[in-house]
């Protein structure tokens, strides 16, 4: 069980769960539940994973962390620290990106429907490289950086047609997918974007989906998108500089998931590029990769405290937690497991099968069913690993709920890096209209 906690997590003599230095039971009390604790040393230390793997096969390769997973300055500023890209998907990731002090110049605009006043505060912003997803943003594009006197690097997102095999939800890469021009379409997209003088096109983009746990979706697009490169090149004069595979590496939220290690995904990719470009006598283009959930994810715990308990003689025991779905929509969302353990307990046997619920007003708002517990009482505090990427970013305030405070711990200290919502928050875009 401890294997999917942090990389620093450990255990006291006295069965407390340590995350970073630091007593996940003291954590709880000092900045309240439910709280989000981030190992920093865990994200720095995947962020140098992917740039050692992917460098040491395949050296020209830009790791660009999907900032979707989770986003706040703190987080900014480390992926910066770390010499990191940044994949944005709105105005509003580009405003705390920026905030934060990040560079524009390697920030990647990504998103499906982009508006005119979100790439114009990019193209305003010095952005690096914007992924165009379809034709009439290459046309907007264009229109707008004529406007701007300012051309960023161009990507054009092509839809390969290949099956993630994921949870429908979070695949990407199939035709019909809503992303990206479909290859059919893809050689039309390219005639255009060569002729537009405010487009400097530089590249393809696909993602396929998240949480895989294969390489052949990489390794199969990456064919796709070379092949269908090299006949732009034929036919159209089409170089291709840079190539990007998104992200979607997927990771272990419970003992029975069995996620790659990165060196597999580097390996397998960085070959087939040496390869297939050697033999279809393509330059080498840089490759980006844009992983998200691997980054942040096992780096995130969420502390909740048990609140009441349900015990009925023919049902399953419920014990409810002081947060749910409006913090961690994922297994309302996607059906998606996570493990749970009980912070102050950690030496005591396993001994009853209980149901984490969630204190929302729905009947989906299930944590986790069935997962193996010492006795809990209320008061208790459950710690859920792999909470890092995708919680935060998707919680509301459904029910009127305060958005949870995030800590960074690490060697031995924790920083508060986002504070608890308050009531006020609740109230203050409210405009009072005298009625
Ligand atoms: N690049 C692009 C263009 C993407 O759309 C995504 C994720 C990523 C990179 C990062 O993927 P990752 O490495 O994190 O798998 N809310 C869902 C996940 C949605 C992912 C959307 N795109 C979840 O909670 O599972």
């Amino acid at each position: 069980m401890l294997s999917l906690f942090t990389l620093s997590s450990s255990v006291s003599p006295d069965g407390h769960l340590v995350i970073g230095g630091c007593d996940a039971v003291s954590l709880a009390s000092l900045y309240g539940t439910p709280l989000y604790v981030f190992d920093e040393g865990h994200i720095r230390e995947k962020c140098r994973e992917f740039k050692k793997e992917f460098g040491k096969y395949y050296q020209n390769t830009n790791v660009a962390y999907a900032s979707k997973a989770c986003l706040n300055r703190s987080i900014a500023k480390i992926m910066d620290q770390e010499g990191m890209e940044l994949d944005v998907v709105s105005g509003g990731e580009l405003a705390i990106a920026l905030s934060a002090g990040f560079p524009a110049e390697r920030i990647y605009f990504h998103g499906n429907n982009k508006s005119e006043a979100e790439i114009m505060f990019a193209l305003e912003s010095g952005i690096g490289h914007i992924v165009a997803d379809n034709i009439t943003e290459l046309e907007m594009l264009d229109r707008l950086s004529c406007r701007a006197d300012y051309r960023p690097d161009v990507f054009i997102r092509i839809t390969p047609g290949v099956d993630a095999h994921t949870h429908h939800h979070i695949t990407t890469g199939h035709s019909g997918s809503k992303f990206g021009v479909y290859l059919e379409e893809a050689p039309e997209a390219i005639r255009i974007a060569q002729k537009l003088e405010g487009v400097n096109l530089v590249g393809l983009h696909c993602h396929l989906g998240s949480q895989l746990h294969e390489t052949s979706p990489y390794t199969d697009a990456l064919e796709i998108l070379l092949k269908f490169s090299k006949k732009m090149h034929d036919e159209e004069g089409f170089i291709l500089r840079e190539i990007s595979l998104g992200g979607g590496f997927g990771v272990n939220y419970t003992l029975e998931d069995s996620a790659l290690p990165v060196e597999n995904y580097a390996t397998a990719i960085s070959g087939l590029m040496i390869l297939l470009c050697e033999r279809l006598n393509l330059p080498h283009p840089k490759l980006i990769i844009e992983p998200g959930r691997a980054i942040v994810g096992p780096a995130g715990v969420a502390l909740y405290r048990a609140g009441m308990i349900k015990q009925a003689k023919r049902y399953e025991k419920f014990v409810a937690i002081d947060g749910g779905m409006a913090d961690n929509i994922r297994p309302a969302l996607y059906d998606a497991r996570y493990a749970v353990a009980t912070a102050g307990k950690m030496l005591d046997e396993p001994d009853q099968k209980v149901t984490i619920a969630g204190k929302f007003c729905e009947s989906g708002d299930i944590l986790s069913r069935d997962v193996w517990l010492p006795s809990v009482e209320t008061g208790d505090i459950l710690a859920v690993p792999v909470a890092g990427a995708y919680c935060l970013p998707m919680a509301s305030n459904y029910n009127g709920a305060l958005k949870p405070a995030v800590v960074m711990v690490g060697g031995g200290k924790s920083r508060l890096v986002r504070r608890r919502e308050t009531y006020s928050d609740l109230t203050s875009l409210d405009i009072e209209d005298g009625a």
